[in-house]
Formats: C-alpha cells, structure tokens, sequence
C-alpha cells in the first residue's frame, strides 16, 4: 500500500513502513524504513529538518540530510548514489521531486534486466520523477510494495533531457540511511570450490566498507547479498536490513558512516570500470535492489527473500514442480566417454530410482580435454555415433529423461567458431587475447553473436528430446574493450536468456559457473537452480549451503552425492552424510554409479525415496538455521511447512569430540501444542519439548557424523 500524505509518502508492506518526505525546497528526504508504524501526518516533524537546512553558518547544505538519492558535490561530501558528467563538464547535480505518480497494483519493470513480477500477489510501485532544470537531466525514482512481505524493490531510471551528451560514471540501484547507531555488515566472499564463506564485520566510524565484484559476472569472490545488522543481531533475533541485487555482473554495495554517525549504504552495479553515454533523449535503467527488514534477526530476512523469489523472481515453470532426480556423468567420467560407457552409467542408475541422466562437458566438436572445441556444438560422433538425438532416445527407451551440457558464452581458440569469427572473442585490438580455461569470452554486446548463440543452442534442443539444460560459464571476463562493457555483456546474456527460456518453456534449466561463480538473483529469475560450488564434499558444502540458503530459497541450490574420498578435497566421508546434507537442495548424483555395490545401490534407493517424501519442504517448506558450521563443531538445519504439520531436521557433528556431549538442539516453527512422530526412527515427541527443551541426538562416535529425522505431526 502506498499512502501520500501531503509532502509525506509512506510504503506499507506486511510488517515494515518505508517513509520519505519532500522538503520545502524540493528535496526528496529519507525518514525511515523498518518495523512498520501508524501512518501519520509526518510533515508534521518536519521541524526535525529544520533544525539543521539553512541555520548554522551555512545558507544552505545538505549534508547532515538522509536523502533518497543523493548527488555528490553540492554541499552533500559523502558518497553518491550517482554521478552524472553533464555537458557542462561538471558532475553537480541537484535533482528535485517534479511528480509523484502512483502505479496500483502494478509491479514496475526494468527494461532489458530481470526483475520481480508481481505475480498472484498484491504489489504498488511508487514513482517519484525529480528533475534538475539547471542541467536538463531527469531521475526517476521506483519503489515497489508488497502487501504480503516485507520488502521494498528499488530501481532508477535517468534520462538526459538535455540537448548534449551526457555521461554517466556511477548509477546505484538504491540509496539507504540508517539512523546513529551500531551496524555490522555481513557479506558473502569466497573463491572457486570455496564459495560463500559468511563474514561479518564491525562497522567503524569514517571507514568506508564495500562489498563488490568487477569480474563481469557476480562472481565467487563477493556475493551481491549483504545484511547490515544491529550488533546483537543472530540467527534469530535482532534488527537486520539485506539488499539484494538482481544482477549478473559487476557489482558493489558500500557502507559508510557520516560524521554525524548516520549510515549510508547503496547497493548496484560497481562504478569501478563504469561509464555510460547518454545522447540527448537516452536513458540508463539500473537493475534492482531488493531491500528487506525483519527484526527476527537472519532467519527472518533469508525467510522473506525465499518466499518472495520462488514467488515472484523465478520465471520458471519448473520453479515448485518437484524436479527430477539426477545423475551427471561430469565427476564420474570427466571427458573420458562414449555412448557404451554412458548407457551402462544411466541403466545402473534407473536401477537405483533415478529419474534423469545428464551428460556434461565433452560431448561436442573434439573436446577430449578442457582446451578445444567450444563454440561447435555438434555433437562428436567419435564418442557419440548416434548423435545426441540417438543417445536421448537410448536413455529415454531406458525410462528416463535426458539432459545436457552447454557454455554458451563462450569459444575456444581452437575451434571452427573462433577461426571463421576471431573478433567475436572480447578483445581489445592492440593486444592479444588472454585466454582462461583455454577460452575466451563471446562478445556478448553484439546482436549477430547473440542470435549464433540463440541458435546454436536452439539447434540441439529442437534436434534432440533435451529436458533439462546445464549452462555453465568457466571464466571471468578480462580485457574489457571500454568502461562500462561489462554491463553491456549481462544485457546481451539477459536477451539471450530470455530468448531460449521463453522458447523452451518445458526445459528444466541449471545455472552453473565453475560452480557457484554466479549464483544471484538475475540468473535465478531464468533457471530455478543453480550449481553451489564445484565442491561436492559434503563438509564443505555444508558451509556453502548453510550461507548460500541466506538469501536464496533452498529448491534453488543444486545439490549432488558424489564420489568418496572427494575429488576436491580428499576428504573420506560416508554415503549416508554425503546424502543427508544433499537433501536440502535439488538433489542428485554425480559418480559412476556402475561401482555401486549391492548394498550402496540399496542405500542410494532409500535416499531417492526419503528425498521424495521431503520434497514440498525442500519447496516451500520455512528454513531455519539452528547452528551455524561457521561457528562450532555443528551444522544444524531444519524445514518446516507452512501449517507446521511437517519437518526435516539434518544436523551433523563434523568432528568428533572425546568425554563431550552434543548440546540440545531447540527447533523452531513446529506446533508447541502438538505431539510429532519422527517416520524414521518411529519416536514420538512432544512439539514444547522440541522447541523449549531441544531435542538430544545421539550422533555415532565418528567425524562428520550426520543425523536427520522426518517430523509428521500426530
Ligand atoms: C564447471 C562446472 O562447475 C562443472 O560442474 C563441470 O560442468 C565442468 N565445468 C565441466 O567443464
């Protein structure tokens, strides 16, 4: 609900107010955002405002103001939301609020990007159009609110009305002021195999704090999610903001205290290596940022980001259909098959219950290793004699379905692609191309290169019954041809998603980067899941998903069994914990399933069945986190449905402690006044005790000890 009162505008969402105000002369002030209050004429307090515009010994300075997006340079010193060069050469900016124009029950877009569509739910978008008449420049300011949560969807559009070009060096997604008090930011860094490691740190007085990424996807190495949290915030209590970018490329978000103890904090595509003409009558659209607030600490912000992205981000028709069991074949053959060895692999997995067989890397021009062939996505028949269309059909006769491999965006110097089309690899002519991986990156900012990858990919899904897609990307982006390119590849990889998305509605698509490299909202708003980390061991994992489920829903994470000891990591650990932390996520396996004893192919089908019964959890299911592996010797997690009549707990002692007994683990959302049979062990227990008293597992004297139960109210 949006309400305007006078100079005041309010944004009512399930539990949270968000309120700006206009000042006299125009300016659009930040007033609060947080646990929801009455509305009320706040124009009233505008006496607050007064104290400080215009006294002192300045005639006029924005400064000491929160503001809702604000200019660098013009009595305001501290960081910018935007900069825009105008055709003077200067970058002074003063933009104020023109109209306000209220969209009902609609859910603005982002031209070109990906963003949240408003779906069954109940959704306004307040507009607030400011102009800046000295250098002919317009921003336009978008907020949507949900009736059902407790966000606010923000994103700028900024026009150049003038009759010159103009130029701009930074447009952030949105702008947040917090009042005095003390903040810790936690944000997400890593490294391939390594993803997500949660950090948290103090935030200091004077330093500036950011976030970013400028490797041309999102990136291992800083997630575009962050929290900005009261000190005593934990997993379930305390104040907590979360932004959340939907975004696939470069990105920053920036915390900074004022000298008046006010925090400031934006969220949107990194300025570093940013620049954008606009001619006269252009604009720039920024992607979204997704601001929350919950006063139940993590859990409360991670709950909200889950429902609103299986809502009302993922497009997909797979998005609450409960999807196939898998079985790669990538760590169980690498590049070493053929159509024989392939066929055994997938006949033993029907054999356990699998639903659908994946061929990975390799299967195309004359990829025997990982430094030829992409671009030529026909398949090899060395390995293949019958193509992909016949291997299908082989693994469809076998009662399952059949998916593939692709890194669309990329083409290998060695290739037919690269040698009828080398300037289509991103390169900057004075100088020779730098490969990684072997490969180079398609030059996404060109129509012709995004239509070859439209249909090339097209071409085999036409061809051949392909009903999930693997899209992988193995490189970062490097010798980018101008400032701001990098924005002009997510566009291109945006269209061309949209494209093939939208004419394969029935395909099952997986988002994949050397694992997590690129796990945000942007690539989920086209696949539902997304490959966490090219680290399947289960203890690392752990860690991963554990932060991973922060902002994304957990049906999101894509979750494999694979082989023992770990190809990654070495580590030696049991099927049954290798399985119990897979099952919160979209699960399957990734090993050659031929070596399966009797007794592990036995196991493996009882996990397959286990996961089916769990499946709506995993779905729609409420995630709370009840001991952080971050932080001790546990990994506990636990899902809940919605009428509290179903619950999956998964904890695990990772190493074993001599003379020690595990603490009691208190679960939460269950029905205090119900009694709860675990189907798997057949106890039964009281929903108080559960919650108030905890629940004592007896783990088996051994490292990565895992224990779960499957909770049915009685
Ligand atoms: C990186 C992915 O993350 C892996 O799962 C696998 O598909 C390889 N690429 C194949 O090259």
């Amino acid at each position: 609900m949006i309400i305007r009162n006078g100079k005041t505008t309010h944004l009512i969402g399930k539990s949270v107010s968000y309120i700006m105000h206009e000042s006299e002369t125009g300016e659009l002030l930040h007033f609060y955002f947080g646990r929801r209050i009455a509305d009320r004429d706040y124009s009233l307090m505008t006496g607050e405002w007064h104290e400080t515009l215009g006294s002192g010994a300045n005639e006029f300075s924005l400064e000491p103001y929160p503001q809702e997006y604000p200019a660098y340079g013009y009595t305001d010193m501290r960081s910018p939301a935007y900069q825009i060069v105008n055709r003077y050469g200067n970058t002074i900016s003063r933009m104020r609020v023109k109209e306000y124009i209220v969209h009902k029950n609609s859910a603005v877009q982002t031209e070109g990007m990906p963003c949240l569509f408003k779906g069954e739910n109940n959704a306004d978008t307040l507009e607030v159009v400011m102009y800046d008449d000295a250098i002919d420049m317009e921003i336009r300011l978008y907020y949507i609110v949900f009736e059902e949560y407790d966000i606010i969807a923000r994103h700028a559009v900024i026009l150049n009305r003038s009759t010159d070009a103009a130029k701009l060096y930074s447009a952030y997604s949105a702008n947040l002021e917090l009042p005095m008090g003390g903040y810790d930011m936690i944000y997400f860094t890593g490294a391939w195999a390594r993803e997500m490691n949660m950090q948290r740190t103090r935030i200091e007085p004077g330093m500036r704090y950011e976030a970013e990424n400028a490797r041309g996807i999102s990136g291992h190495h800083m997630n575009p999610f962050v929290m900005i949290a009261s000190r005593d915030a934990t997993e379930a209590s305390g104040e907590v903001y979360g932004l959340s970018l939907i975004y696939s490329g470069n990105h920053s978000t920036v915390a900074k205290t004022d000298q008046l103890g006010q925090l400031r904090v934006q969220q949107g595509i990194n300025p570093m290596q940013f620049a954008w003409t606009m001619m006269p009558g252009e604009s720039f659209t920024t992607p979204q940022s997704v601001l929350c607030f919950s006063s139940d600490g993590f859990g409360g912000i991670s709950r909200e980001y889950h429902k609103l992205y299986r809502n009302n981000l993922m497009r997909s028709r797979w998005t609450h259909r409960e999807r196939p069991i898998l079985i790669n074949n990538w760590e169980g053959t690498y590049f070493d098959f053929n159509e024989e060895k392939l066929l055994k692999i997938a006949k033993r997995a029907k054999e356990a219950g699998i639903e659908l067989f994946v061929l990975d890397d390799g299967w195309f021009g004359r990829r025997d290793g990982d430094n030829s062939s992409l671009g030529d996505w026909v398949p090899d028949e060395r390995k293949l004699p019958n193509g992909i269309k016949g291997l299908a059909e082989k693994i469809n006769a076998l009662g399952m379905k059949f998916g593939l491999w692709f890194e669309p965006e990329m083409v290998s110097p060695d290739s037919d692609l690269y040698r009828a089309h080398p300037d289509w690899a991103i390169h900057v002519p004075q100088r020779r191309g730098v490969t990684a991986r072997w490969q180079y990156l398609l030059d996404l900012s060109r129509d012709e290169v995004c239509e070859y990858v439209i249909e090339a990919v097209s071409d085999v899904l036409r061809t051949a019954n392909v009903e999930y897609v693997k899209w992988d990307m193995n490189r970062g982006m490097s010798d980018m041809p101008y400032p701001g390119y990098a924005h002009e590849y997510v566009l291109g990889y945006y269209r061309i998603m949209d494209a093939i998305t939208s004419a394969f509605p029935e395909v099952l698509f997986e988002g994949c980067c050397s694992g997590g490299g690129r796990f945000d909202p942007g690539v989920l708003a086209y696949m539902p899941q997304i490959w966490a980390s090219d680290n399947s061991d289960a203890v690392a994992r752990m860690k991963i998903q554990y932060s991973t489920s922060m902002c994304y829903p957990v049906s999101a994470i894509s979750t494999h069994v694979t082989a023992s000891p770990n190809h990654q990591n070495g580590r030696i650990t049991t099927l049954k914990t290798r399985a119990d932390t897979a099952y919160a996520g979209t699960f399957g396996y990734e090993l050659d399933i031929t070596h399966a004893t009797d007794e592990e192919m036995d196991e493996i089908r009882k996990q397959i069945a286990l996961r089916k019964q769990i499946d709506r959890l995993v779905h729609e299911g409420e995630l709370h986190r009840l001991a952080s592996p971050f932080e001790g010797e546990y990994c506990t997690w636990e899902l809940v449905s919605q009428d509290k009549k179903h619950a999956f707990v998964f904890t695990c002692k990772i190493l074993s402690v001599a003379s020690s007994r595990a603490p009691r683990i208190k679960l939460m959302g269950l029905d205090p006044d119900k009694r709860y049979i675990d189907k798997l062990s057949g106890r039964v227990y009281e929903g108080d005790l559960l919650m108030r008293r905890g629940l004592r597992v007896s783990y088996a004297q051994e490292d990565f000890a895992t224990e779960i139960l499957e909770l049915e109210q009685v």
